[in-house]
């Protein structure tokens, strides 16, 4: 029997004039597409902003739905138009903040699980590491060199390729 134990890291800072310029221009981004988040039945704002290799930002924000399950996740939106309008351009950086006003929101929030899955596909592609930047409702700030961290042991879809 082996017993193998992983570890994740992760970097804190207290706010966003610790960041270098670049990042704290995409946090930027992300709340001001937190701003138009389309988040009428949970009021959760959440806002992405993606940095290409390239350099172009894209931003996206959650987008809601009557029937629930039709919505879909910032970080995916965002995402999801990268691929769209600059294919193959490998992903930098994300950046992903959240508000809302209905609970207490203190630690940044972290992208769901099937959010992770799809950065990860992205990740995989390029073979470089996405960085994820995360804040909430306070300063502080949590840094992510790679999806890994977020997801160990991910599933690729590598061998489901023809
Ligand atoms: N949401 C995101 O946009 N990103 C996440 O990582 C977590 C959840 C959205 C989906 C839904 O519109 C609302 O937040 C509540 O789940």
């Amino acid at each position: 029997m082996i017993k193998h134990t992983l570890t994740i890291a992760y970097t804190e800072v207290s706010d966003a004039s610790q960041l270098e310029e670049n990042d704290s221009k995409l946090l930027a981004e992300a709340w001001k597409a937190c701003e138009s988040a389309y988040a009428p039945y949970s009021k959760f704002h959440v806002g992405a902003a993606v940095r290409l290799n390239n350099n172009s930002v894209l931003r996206g924000n959650n987008q809601e739905n009557g029937a629930y399950p039709s919505g879909m996740c910032a970080e995916r939106v965002a995402v999801f138009a990268a691929s769209a309008m600059y294919p193959g351009v490998p992903i930098k950086t994300i950046a992903v903040v959240a508000k809302t006003d209905v609970f207490k929101l203190t630690d940044p929030v972290t992208p769901c699980g099937a959010c992770r899955q799809v950065i990860s596909e992205y990740e995989t592609l390029s073979g470089q590491p996405i960085r994820i930047i995360l804040q909430g409702n306070s300063d502080k700030i949590w840094i992510i060199d790679g999806i890994a961290n977020l997801l160990p042991l991910m599933f690729h879809g590598d061998g489901l390729k023809k």
